[in-house]
């Protein structure tokens, strides 16, 4: 990665406490660039209006702007049309949207490794419409069982709502593979694709993946923005779930005629300043190369995996199959060793259950401590974590 990039990141710039901050929670919220911190502050300083709305100047650089953001996501992720771009506000957003928009009535299958967001809005409309939610086995060492997903498929299986890239231990499914069985039994497919659209080279079209969703704080974007990418005449299909101000292009005091795609979805005044932020970020992504991005987190991942294998469990197989996030379960408390490592040595990485609760329940583990690289990560920050760790470890033991 160039070395260069770094000096993007404004954050990066200034010491904590005389220390140089080791950033490893980029599964969690990653930094920003000045690009986009610069696309924020436009709006407010330049054109703080509102969309869709007013015809004056102001509002009408908010429409440009919004319209803009929206094709660059649209580039970004391969889509045909930018009707197929929702903007929502992160991708629990943007799966709850689906959950309660989607006609559902018999059952939809997620697998045993997803976010809770991708698992509370199933369990819950299995609780109110009957819906059987059924879970997919994860192989022995984590990975995706294409063998036992088939055999779960039956004509009764609508939908498949599947983490691309899980963040409890980077490990990537067979998008593509899972869309093409599932579209073989006539189902539809949804990929948590928070972990992965921020490092992958990916294409919703290639993928042939009905619906997809993101968020913009993973990639470089804004915080509290996201993306609901779906197919044209999927989302035609789905019934809008928050509904008002700019939903609806007339009302009358007994009815309502909806607005196009995609502002149907998309109810109220919205983050302008986050969703241009988001366009941003896309760009810039876009400008370093987003191969260059995996492949470079690949490697801090082996780096550090190979330093640190002897003293913790580390989740999942080979580091040479997952992404940047290695999560490991360290002999003692895993919030202790979190702290520590912050406390001592300015390293900030996650600890708990990575909001994956019922995967740690079911194997009564409490929880890991998580590092996740990005572009910005640097082999130095990489041994440095991993020397720091290894000290961390006998004080907490
Ligand atoms: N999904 C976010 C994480 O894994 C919150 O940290």
């Amino acid at each position: 990665m160039n070395k260069n990039i770094r000096d993007e990141f404004p954050f990066l710039q200034k010491k904590i406490k005389g220390m140089d901050p080791v950033y490893l929670d980029s599964a969690c919220m990653s930094l920003r660039p000045q690009p986009v911190i610069d696309a924020v502050n436009s709006y407010y300083q330049e054109f703080p209006g509102c969309g869709g709305r007013s015809m004056h100047k102001v509002g009408r650089r908010v429409d440009e702007e919004v319209i803009k953001a929206r094709l660059s996501m649209k580039k970004f992720l391969g889509a045909k049309s930018e009707k197929e771009i929702i903007f929502t506000k992160n991708t629990t957003e943007a799966i709850n949207l689906v959950a309660n928009s989607l006609s559902l009535s018999k059952t939809v299958l997620t697998t045993d490794k997803e976010h809770n967001s991708n698992l509370v809005p199933w369990q819950l409309l299995s609780k109110r419409k009957g819906v059987t939610h059924k879970i997919i086995p994860s192989k022995d060492d984590n990975t995706f069982d294409l063998e036992a997903f088939e055999e779960m498929m039956s004509p009764d299986v609508e939908l498949v709502s599947v983490v691309h890239t899980s963040n409890l231990d980077g490990v990537t499914y067979p998008l593509k593979e899972i869309c093409k069985i599932a579209h073989d039994h006539g189902a539809l497919v949804m990929a948590d694709a928070a972990q992965s659209v921020p490092s992958m080279e990916l294409d919703v079209r290639k993928l042939d993946v009905d619906l997809l969703a993101c968020s913009g704080h993973k990639m470089c974007g804004p915080s509290g923005t996201g993306i609901l990418y779906g197919k044209e005449a999927v989302l035609e299909k789905l019934s809008p779930f928050l509904v008002g101000g700019d939903t609806v292009h007339e009302t009358t005091y007994t009815d309502h005629e909806f607005d196009d795609l995609p502002e149907r979805f998309e109810a109220g005044l919205q983050n302008y300043a986050g969703i241009i932020g988001l366009g941003a970020a896309a760009c810039f992504l876009e400008g370093v190369g987003k191969s260059n991005i995996l492949s470079h987190e690949q490697n801090l991942n082996k780096r550090i995996s190979a330093q640190i294998e002897d003293d913790v469990k580390i989740i999942g197989p080979r580091a040479e199959e997952r992404s940047g996030i290695i999560s490991f379960v360290p002999k003692g408390d895993v919030h202790q060793v979190a702290l520590l490592l912050d406390e001592t040595s300015n390293i900030m990485v996650r600890s708990g259950a990575h909001c994956v609760h019922s995967w740690f329940n079911a194997r009564k583990i409490d929880g890991s401590v998580r590092a996740s690289c990005y572009l910005y990560t640097t082999a130095e920050e990489a041994d440095f974590f991993a020397e720091k760790l290894k000290e961390v470890i006998q004080l907490v033991k």
